[in-house]
């Protein structure tokens, strides 16, 4: 069957791990797909550095309009980021009939309905698994493995960022504006990093745990905002002498009056396993009514822990499109004599 073929809108930091993690692991990726995931084009303002990362046997195009023109693209994989032309593009290619992949969590968390019903509408599907903590799993989780349960919270530091600056502040008692720099220059911020300091970032992410969690449309506008900016290095000395350390946390939660949605620095026992969640790590805590407390720990930012969700989907995708799932999961090796003997 002919590979599933998906065109790129961008081509840095999580294009080109996509790309890279895409080519690394091709066979395995096909066998568990069923059917192989081919990266066809490229669009990137930026076409001399995208040639650079995907060589000539992939089209580079500095239009990203050819690739949504293209009536051979399957998947297209917005990695634009921000509101504006994200926002047109991806409904344009649902409107071509595409399905999209996005890590665009400010695009959904804000235009999400508009955006689901598009999709809806059409018949498409949008993946959005490396819009929220990384490359953490956690969209498949609360949608997929505690789909049994009624959740009755979800708490995380989703915002590697913001994670790494309290933590530098509080190991080394570095000044948050030299943290600030650093975790840009490590590429965790966003391009506009007053969304990781304010809360802003963090709160797209628990608006999509959120919907998704409870069933409700992504509703960013109710949810109460409250960054680290107004954490002086003292308060942060102070908690740990009082056994807390401060987190900024996205919380949503069931309570008898509604769905709460927030995200502000919270006070966390340092016995807690998520106070000791360090760096730009990531973690999710999700509580069911079922399965009681999980807890969700990875990297929640970067090139390959993102590709490794926007690949996921890309795999899901595939799967739902005439994969040939008899040569999927589990690995071949394990189909034929090891079962049947162990079977008998
Ligand atoms: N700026 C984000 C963070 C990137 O720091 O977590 C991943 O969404």
């Amino acid at each position: 069957m002919k590979p599933i073929q998906v065109g790129l809108l961008g081509i840095g930091t999580v294009g080109s791990g996509t790309f890279n993690v895409l080519q690394r692991n091709q066979e395995e990726i096909r066998r568990r797909a069923g059917r192989g995931i081919e990266i066809a084009m490229v669009a990137d303002l930026d076409t001399t550095r995208a040639k650079q990362v995907v060589g000539d046997a992939v089209q580079v195009v500095g239009d990203a309009r050819a690739i949504i023109a293209n009536p051979d693209i399957d998947v297209v994989v917005e990695l634009i980021g921000g509101y504006g032309i994200a926002k047109a593009l991806v409904l344009e290619a649902i409107a071509a009939g595409k399905h999209v992949v996005t890590a665009n969590k400010a695009l959904l968390a804000v235009h999400g309905s508009e955006i689901f019903k598009a999709a809806a509408d059409k018949g498409v599907i949008v993946a959005y698994e490396a819009a929220v903590a990384g490359g953490i799993p956690i969209i498949k989780a609360l949608r997929e493995g505690l789909t049994a349960n009624q959740i009755q919270w979800v708490a995380g530091i989703i915002n590697g960022t913001t994670n790494f600056i309290l933590s530098e502040m509080r190991d080394k008692g570095l000044d948050f504006d030299v943290v600030l720099k650093e975790a840009q220059r490590l590429g965790y911020a966003e391009a506009d990093p007053t969304f990781d300091i304010e809360g802003v970032d963090a709160a797209h992410k628990a608006t999509l745990m959120s919907a998704i969690a409870f069933g409700i449309p992504v509703q960013f506008d109710k949810a109460y905002v409250e960054g680290i900016t107004k954490l002086a290095g003292a308060d942060i000395k102070y908690a740990e002498q009082l056994g807390y350390r401060i987190k900024l946390l996205g919380i949503t939660k069931r309570t008898d009056k509604g769905i709460e949605l927030r995200v502000h620095p919270s006070l966390v026992p340092s016995k807690r396993l998520i106070a000791n969640v360090e760096g730009a790590m990531n973690a999710v805590v999700v509580n069911g009514d079922a399965v009681g407390t999980t807890l969700y720990y990875g990297k929640g930012a970067g090139s390959e822990p993102t590709a490794s969700a926007v690949i996921a989907d890309l795999v899901d995708i595939a799967r739902l499109h005439g994969a040939d799932l008899a040569h999927s999961v589990p690995p071949l090796a394990f189909q034929s004599s090891t079962l049947g003997a162990a079977g008998k």
